[in-house]
């Protein structure tokens, strides 16, 4: 069969490199792609929420599946487009509706739904500016620190945690007022929870599910979880407080109930679940929702996932995911990502990389490169992803940490205490 994926991150190229593993796969196209799919399938120069061009690509190519990436062709409805379209809604789209894309779409939907179907989570408020006085008041009842969220997509920049009571007031006005334009029309104001967090990510055709291998990424850009936020500087899985009580409890009270809330609310929802959890005393909770992969911790869940990826994406579509196998590697995986100086600030791009063919036991997915007069060339804050697997933590970011040190570019920067926090 004929795949296109739709993205051009670390998280597509290491689902590409799991997708091209299955001897069910043709063409794979990915769109637009990097330096990295390259390598992996052909790369096409589409708008990943031109809608119709998509469409037209996939009649002329007989693309038979297609495979989102990340969160914004999905909360814009690239599904709910297939399917109403005479001439491709047979060919699957593994993701949600653009429904089901509220959950991360909208922090005050995905928290309605939480109440609604009982998930455990941090008790919050919405606001608006017109009810500027009650949300100062619920801020009032609240302890500090104070968690402020804008409800639409702020490009992972609308979470503010602030100490201050008066500062957290001034900061929440101005985000009703426009901060983060619409997406911050509405506030969600929540109790902040204290603990430490891990992604689980799910697989659903919207009946049955599997849930994929756990994994704790490294936000921050300073070593110690210190300075910015960035998209996530390095992941490790599995993870060590993650363990089968944990889970057990996680599928009990989150998976299983959000799959059932999903359905008794009608919404249709064929793909990726990406649950942010806090672990609070030793109870999971829900921080957040996501509808696809995390970047970068599909750089290394991938690598753990031993059945083929295509098969279980065919389950999806076909909706018969429960008869599929999901079989997990032991080892663990790691990925590095080395990034821009200067990001999640200002950064240079276009600066030559080399080294890549002297790396020996890692696996690289690129994030933000591209080709260039046979060259490659940084391409945005994210450079690489350094992935590797080892029977221990350690031993997995050893690899990861020799190959890093062998890749060059201009102010190349990586985390070296990735996996610090974690047995
Ligand atoms: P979100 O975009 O909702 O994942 O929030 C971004 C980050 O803010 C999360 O990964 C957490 O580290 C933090 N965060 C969000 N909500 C809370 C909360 N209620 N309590 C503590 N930390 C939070
Ligand atoms: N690594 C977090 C995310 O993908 O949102």
């Amino acid at each position: 069969m004929n795949i296109l994926l739709l993205g051009s991150g670390g998280r597509e190229n290491a689902l590409a490199w799991k997708i091209k593993q299955s001897n069910k796969v043709g063409n794979l196209f990915i769109a637009p792609g990097n330096a990295g799919t390259h390598l992996i399938g052909q790369n096409v120069e589409l708008s990943i929420t031109d809608f119709p061009a998509i469409k037209q690509f996939v009649l002329d190519n007989n693309v038979d599946m297609v495979v989102v990436g990340p969160e914004e062709p999905l909360v814009k409805g690239v599904y709910d487009f297939f399917v109403n379209d005479e001439e491709v809604k047979h060919i699957p789209v593994v993701g949600p509706s653009k429904k089901g894309a509220e959950l991360e779409g909208s922090k005050d939907f995905a928290k309605q739904f939480m109440i609604r179907h009982n998930i455990p989570t941090a008790r919050y408020k919405s606001f608006t500016l017109d009810q500027l006085d009650e949300a100062y008041a619920f801020l009032g009842e609240l302890e500090a620190p104070y968690v402020l969220k804008a409800d639409g997509l702020a490009a992972g920049k609308g979470v503010l945690i602030i100490q201050d009571l008066e500062e957290a007031k001034a900061e929440l006005k101005e985000m009703l007022s426009g901060m983060f334009g619409d997406a911050s029309r509405t506030v969600v104001i929540e109790e902040f929870l204290s603990g430490i967090e891990c992604s689980v990510f799910v697989l659903t055709d919207g009946d049955s599910y599997k849930i994929l291998p756990v994994a704790k990424d490294y936000k921050r850009i300073g070593e110690g979880d210190t300075g910015l936020n960035t998209g996530g500087m390095g992941a490790v899985s599995p993870v060590s407080f993650a363990d089968d009580i944990f889970m057990k409890k996680v599928e009990d009270r989150i998976v299983k109930p959000t799959i059932e809330g999903l359905k008794k609310d009608n919404i249709i929802y064929k793909g990726f679940i990406f649950l942010g959890l806090i672990e609070v005393k030793g109870e999971p909770m829900v921080i957040e929702y996501n509808v696809r992969m995390g970047d970068p911790e599909t750089e290394a869940v991938m690598l753990r996932i031993k059945s083929d990826l295509v098969s279980l994406l065919e389950g999806v579509a076909n909706g018969d995911l429960g008869n599929k196998e999901l079989l997990i590697d032991d080892r663990y995986a790691v990925t590095v990502m080395l990034v821009s100086g200067g990001y999640p600030g200002d950064y240079e791009k276009n600066k030559e990389i080399t080294g890549l063919d002297t790396v020996d036991g890692s696996i690289l997915f690129h994030a933000g490169t591209k080709l260039s007069d046979g060259k490659v060339l940084t391409n945005g804050g994210r450079v690489i992803a350094v992935s590797s697997y080892g029977n221990t933590k350690e031993e997995a970011l050893a690899a990861s940490f020799e190959n890093a040190e062998k890749i060059s570019f201009d102010k190349k920067y990586y985390r070296k205490d990735i996996g610090f926090d974690l047995k």
